[in-house]
């Protein structure tokens, strides 16, 4: 007998977003150009990237973009306008039933509470259904951009099997908090440690006990690649999935920060084979072994597999054999 396996939010989930691309709804030049970038996420921008008076007819703009054009397998999401707007479910009206076929999520800004992610998924569900659409396919990402976002981010992570990612919105979230700076992502002066650390943080723990992604917002300052590289670096190393990206530039190093070095993937593909081998009969049945100089166990293999994982979803190929003990 076999078994198809139907696309559903929680398999898409495990998909590659180290670099989203924010592309303005509004610009049929963006929509047209971002189809070539080597991002692993696009999302086409109805919300703050698209001025108030063209925000209605970049629906349709969006809808045939996502028809007509080649993604070229890039992960395609629209975000809309959030729940305290009158544009929502316009929004998600015109696109899902306009191109809901070509649509992997839909973005959910400054998500507040669990029900406004309860609303959108009630919505989706009623327009896949009017639509012959398969019910539960298109995802959502809950961007967090607000103090009472981020103190109920537990139960927004918990409120729909839809939800693949968990977003860092820091432009919105430091106006909200009244961060004493005015540069996106940066340290505000006078502060001695990582501003950023508990939010980070608090949106990685709520994702990763839901098997969620965790997503690291934009870098505004798009000229200073230096300072894109820092701050992607600093999300990276807590376990960040991926970062957005604001300019084509700022894609390759999102590529290479949020994937494993080829030595660090090298080293979780030997550890894996060890592991296997040791637990083997023909290594000895044993739960642990060494590799060289390294013990392993469970444990290892556990770490392992998330650098693997992450080194073979970004196409990384292996440069050493594992040779068990003579
Ligand atoms: C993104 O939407 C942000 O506010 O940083
Ligand atoms: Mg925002």
């Amino acid at each position: 007998m076999t078994t198809t396996t139907t696309p559903t939010a929680a398999t898409n989930r495990l998909r590659p977003r180290r670099s989203c691309l924010a592309v303005p709804g509004s610009s049929p030049r963006f929509l047209e150009k971002a189809q070539g970038l080597p991002a692993d996420e696009v999302f086409l921008d109805l919300e703050d990237a698209c001025a108030p008076l063209v925000k209605e007819s970049a629906r349709q703009l969006v809808a045939d973009a996502l028809n007509n054009g080649d993604w070229g397998g890039k992960i395609r999401v629209v975000r809309v306008n959030d729940w305290t707007t009158h544009w929502t479910y316009r929004d998600v009206i015109t696109v899902v039933e306009g191109a809901g076929a070509n649509l992997d999520c839909v973005m959910l800004p400054k998500v507040q509470d669990a029900g406004q992610v309860t609303m959108l998924d009630t919505l989706l569900t009623q327009i896949e259904k009017t639509m012959g659409l398969q019910v539960g396919r298109i995802g959502i990402e809950a961007q967090i951009e607000n103090a009472r976002g981020l103190v109920n981010v537990d139960a927004i992570a918990a409120a729909s099997p839809r939800i693949e990612t968990i977003i860092f919105g820091p432009a919105d979230f430091m106006a909200s908090i009244n961060m004493k700076s005015l540069v996106v992502g940066e340290q505000p002066p006078g502060y001695p440690a990582d501003a950023y650390h508990y939010i980070l943080m608090r949106i990685l723990m709520a994702a990763r006990s839901h098997d969620l992604q965790a997503i690291d917002g934009p870098y505004l300052q798009i000229r200073n690649a230096d300072g894109y590289r820092g701050v992607a670096q600093r999300s990276a190393a807590l376990g960040f999935d991926g970062k957005w990206v604001l300019h084509p530039d700022q894609i390759a190093a999102a590529n290479e920060i949020y994937s494993p070095t080829q030595e660090d993937y090298d080293h979780a593909e030997l550890i894996l084979d060890a592991y296997e081998w040791c637990t083997s009969e023909a290594g000895g049945a044993k739960g642990s072994a060494m590799l060289g100089d390294e013990m392993i166990d469970e444990a290892s293999r556990k770490m392992a597999l998330v650098i693997a994982g992450k080194g073979r979803a970004a196409g990384l190929q292996r440069t050493s054999v594992f040779e068990p003990p003579a």
